[in-house]
């Protein structure tokens, strides 16, 4: 009996990913797509857009690029929209946006750094 593919499933999938330019993004993305899913990618600026279209070696006709800031609510909504308007649905939402500062204790965290995962 031939092996059953875990990620069968993910055929044809709608898939969107938050923090897709990301370390974490771009190797997930790059799954997603080898499985045959749709992915609408989250970016915030264009060159980060492009560093994960060379990271998957050029444009995918399955990926979708889709501009906005999540600390907006405005731009998450509109973000939404966009999505749906584009594919008509939205099957799987995979929220890997944030980051991580390592190495400092609490009163050694810069200002700018619990600013930014304050919000
Ligand atoms: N990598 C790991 O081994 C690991 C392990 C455990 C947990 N995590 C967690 O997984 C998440 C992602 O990790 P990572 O290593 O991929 O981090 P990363 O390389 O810093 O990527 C963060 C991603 O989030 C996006 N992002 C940040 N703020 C955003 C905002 N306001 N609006 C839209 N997008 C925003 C970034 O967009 P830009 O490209 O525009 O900056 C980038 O795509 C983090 O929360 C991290 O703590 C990671």
């Amino acid at each position: 009996m031939p092996e059953r593919n875990p990620f069968e499933s993910l055929r044809k999938k709608i898939v969107l990913v938050t923090g897709a330019t990301g370390g974490l993004g771009k190797a997930v993305v790059k799954r997603l797509l080898d499985a045959g899913a749709v992915v609408a990618a989250v970016y915030r600026t264009e060159d980060r857009l492009q560093g994960l279209v060379d990271f998957l070696g050029g444009e995918r006709t399955a990926l979708g690029g889709f501009r906005a800031d999540l600390t907006q609510e405005s731009e998450v909504t509109e973000l939404v929209d966009a999505v749906l308007k584009h594919y008509g649905r939205i099957d799987a939402l995979l929220n890997l946006a944030g980051g991580w500062r390592g190495g400092a204790d609490v009163a050694a965290t810069s200002l700018d750094d619990w600013d930014t995962f304050s919000t």
